[in-house]
């Protein structure tokens, strides 16, 4: 029996609208072609910056960008990317295919970015290879509003005016390529660095940790005791701790993955699939010890970086790290957004990896032309839930087996809007088998049901520059009000979003 069972009456917290956020950095073709086309394109852009991507990410309402990394990150020293474009450093890209870095896209093209989004900047710093001294300089370039070196270089390049900055985290990946730290060294370096990374005027910076990677509890216990715990002198030093985790078959020693996007059979299907959901534990988990420190929930557990992680596409660069999106990608986005709604009230920012060109994008460019993911079209399905309330569901799912695996075929989540109009969020992952559920719905009566879903006939459909839009959404009819709730019929492999007014 596939029943859901969900009570409008008890629905509290907010689903944060940055648990739709995203995540774009120095690698490969994300910024560089993605975003940037410079000012002399010929691909429309608005002060070099693409147009057509922008429109793209505006439809999905993309809420809050990081940048410039991931790894990349600390080796970021941000004043090469400042003042006259031609006259900027080049750098080494180490990390991500030894490729030149010229800076023309640095802090003011990044605020440009996210203005034309119109989303919050998340800027991350650089503890790896950089001094407390540049990061403190960085954070009074972007944000002091007095008169300063800083601020009068910042003029001098253009902007007058700082920017609002509240998202910054110190340091990426301390544990690996931020470092090869100890927990307990990094511990100390946060701290430090946080404590320089100043609050100017009216900005209060949100400052975000470096968090564990997947299951190292260790990291977590760690960080929260000596810097997350609110027994600490004043306050916790920190306001959001990140976690990381990947969905991927296997990595290999170099770093790379396993595993194509595309030309996978239903072992590969159900291994995805099974992985993106363990997300969940390690949520629970990580959040157990955050409570254990921190139990009235002030420190935020912020999941920016996610998503699925495969081979690159055959015949591109092997560190750039372009890989498609098939409806297994869609799947995984539509379960691990239903794992964050779940968790609203420790989760309040994830970031899926990375956006345009790179890992399980949104968006994919080739020249002028560009395509939407079956995962772009799972974000514009969930975008409803941001700042909506979420109403905590109860799933009862039959299980799809296949392999060594078994997952329940049915996810889903639930959140009311201003309107009190409710969003109901599912997905099937069973690839042969249409699934009834029954959605019992308390607290609310509902006579109107209307919704979309996302469907195609096989696991590995995808868009491609020939056909863009195999894979889109569509008007869904198997929803229909009875005396109790809903009741649906779940296609098989699908993203179906429901509303019920
Ligand atoms: O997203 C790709 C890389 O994955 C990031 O640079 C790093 O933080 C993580 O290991």
């Amino acid at each position: 029996m596939n029943e859901i069972t969900l009570d409008v009456k008890i629905a509290r917290t907010k689903i944060d609208r940055n648990i739709y956020g995203h995540f774009s950095e120095h690698l490969g073709r994300c910024i560089y072609e993605g975003y940037w086309v410079g000012e002399d394109s010929e691909i429309p852009n608005v002060r070099g910056i693409r147009t057509d991507v922008v429109n793209a990410l505006r439809r999905i309402k993309v809420p809050v960008m990081r940048w410039p990394g991931g790894c990349f990150a600390d080796e970021y020293h941000w004043m090469d990317g400042i003042g006259p474009r031609e006259q900027r450093p080049t750098m080494i890209n180490t990390h991500w295919g030894g490729v030149v870095e010229n800076n023309h896209f640095g802090t003011h093209e990044f605020m440009e970015l996210c203005a034309q989004l119109e989303c919050e900047p998340y800027v991350c710093g650089n503890v790896g290879s950089g001094t407390v001294h540049e990061m403190s300089q960085w954070v009074e370039y972007m944000t002091f509003d007095g008169k300063s070196p800083m601020t009068d270089l910042r003029r001098q390049n253009g902007r007058p005016d700082p920017w609002s900055l509240k998202y910054f985290g110190v340091g990426n990946e301390n544990w690996g390529c931020g470092g090869r730290m100890r927990p307990e060294y990094y511990a100390d370096l946060y701290r430090q660095y946080g404590l320089y990374a100043r609050d100017y005027g009216d900005n209060k910076l949100y400052r975000i940790a470096c968090g564990p990677r997947n299951d190292d509890y260790h990291w977590t216990e760690v960080m929260m005791a000596q810097a997350g715990n609110d027994q600490l002198p004043g306050e916790p030093y920190m306001d959001g701790l990140a976690l990381h985790y990947y969905t991927s078959v296997r990595r290999l020693p170099d770093g790379s993955r396993e595993g194509s996007a595309t030309q996978f059979d239903e072992s590969g299907w159900i291994e995805i699939i099974a992985k993106g959901l363990v997300m969940d534990e390690l949520i629970r988990k990580h959040s157990t010890i955050m409570d254990k420190y921190d139990p009235r929930q002030k420190v935020a557990m912020i999941v920016d970086e996610w998503g699925t992680w495969y081979q690159v596409e055959p015949g591109t660069h092997p560190r750039f790290l372009y890989q498609q999106n098939t409806m297994r990608d869609a799947i995984v986005a539509a379960t691990s957004l239903d794992i964050f709604n779940h968790h609203c009230d420790r989760v309040r920012m994830a970031n899926i990896a990375q956006t345009v060109n790179v890992l399980q994008a949104m968006v994919l460019t080739q020249n002028d032309r560009i395509l939407l993911t079956p995962t772009y079209h799972v974000f514009e399905m969930y975008a409803v839930h941001q700042d909506a309330t979420m109403v905590p569901v109860d799933v009862q799912s039959e299980c799809y087996a296949f392999g060594g695996y078994s997952v329940p075929a049915v996810s889903a989540s639930a959140s009311i809007d201003d309107d009190g109009k409710l969003h109901i969020t599912l997905s099937n992952a069973n690839p042969h088998k249409d699934i009834p559920v029954t959605v019992f719905v308390r607290g609310m009566k509902g006579s109107t049901v209307s919704g979309r879903m996302l469907q195609s006939g096989a696991m590995s459909a995808h868009n491609t520059f020939e056909n863009p839009d195999k894979v889109k959404p569509s008007t869904f009819t198997g929803a229909k009000a009875v005396a109790d709730g809903l009741s649906v019929l779940m296609p098989k492999m699908s993203v179906v979003a429901l509303e019920v007014a």
